[in-house]
């Protein structure tokens, strides 16, 4: 099973890249073969709105020429994309929003195009955040939610701890055990068929 990893946390040794350790290591150990990104070595502009991508066909048909095809086709690859974030404002980062403002390419609804880049993805969330985790996620999650709707893609779930005090949270054997829990169950989801 093939797993993208995009951290959009602007800070490569943060609190997200620390809850992503016990997660990774844990999907290792199940068999899983992961592609990390960090998204702050990519140049992903926001979306200039113009539609340009919903009328060209059977590619992703953007007129920016930055790395946002390119992170999209290596999460495209994948069995089970994790979006791991630190919430900003009640959202994920600013990094991570312009990635997913520019999945318009990869699907042709609203021009002359048609069709599908990524027709099947199975996608899952890895937050860090410094409110009470429902009051801080929700507003994330329901985004994602309604984005793999649109996709036609499979949402499998969230796992998600509290920064109160910085990088210790993470270290927790509860956050840890967590994440390794959360890794068993995502490939479970997945080899039951999501
Ligand atoms: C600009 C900014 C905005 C934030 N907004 C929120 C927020 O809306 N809700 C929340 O629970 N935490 C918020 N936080 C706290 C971060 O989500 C939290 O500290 C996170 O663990 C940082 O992860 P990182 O070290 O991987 O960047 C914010 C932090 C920053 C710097």
């Amino acid at each position: 099973m093939k797993v993208c990893i995009i951290n959009g946390s602007p800070r490569r040794n943060g609190n997200t890249a620390e809850l992503l350790k016990p997660f990774r290591e844990r999907l290792l150990q199940l068999g899983a073969e992961i592609d990390d990104i960090f998204l702050k070595d990519y140049k992903v502009r926001p979306c200039l709105g113009c539609y340009a991508c919903q009328n060209i066909s059977g590619e992703y048909g953007c007129v920016q020429k930055d790395d946002a095809e390119a992170v999209w086709m290596r999460a495209g690859e994948a069995d089970l994309l994790v979006l791991a974030t630190p919430i900003y404002s009640w959202y994920c980062t600013a990094e991570m929003k312009a990635l997913m403002d520019r999945h318009y390419g990869l699907n042709k609804y609203y021009g002359n195009a048609q069709g599908q880049l990524i027709p099947k993805l199975s996608v899952a969330l890895l937050t860090t955040h410094g409110y009470k985790d429902e009051y801080a996620n929700e507003p994330f999650e329901t985004g994602i939610r309604r984005l793999c709707k649109h996709c036609h893609w499979d949402y499998l779930g969230r796992y998600s701890v509290r920064d109160i005090d910085g990088i210790s949270d993470m270290q927790t054997e509860e956050a840890m055990d967590g994440a390794r829990r959360f890794a068993d169950e995502l490939l479970q989801k997945f080899e039951a068929g999501c």
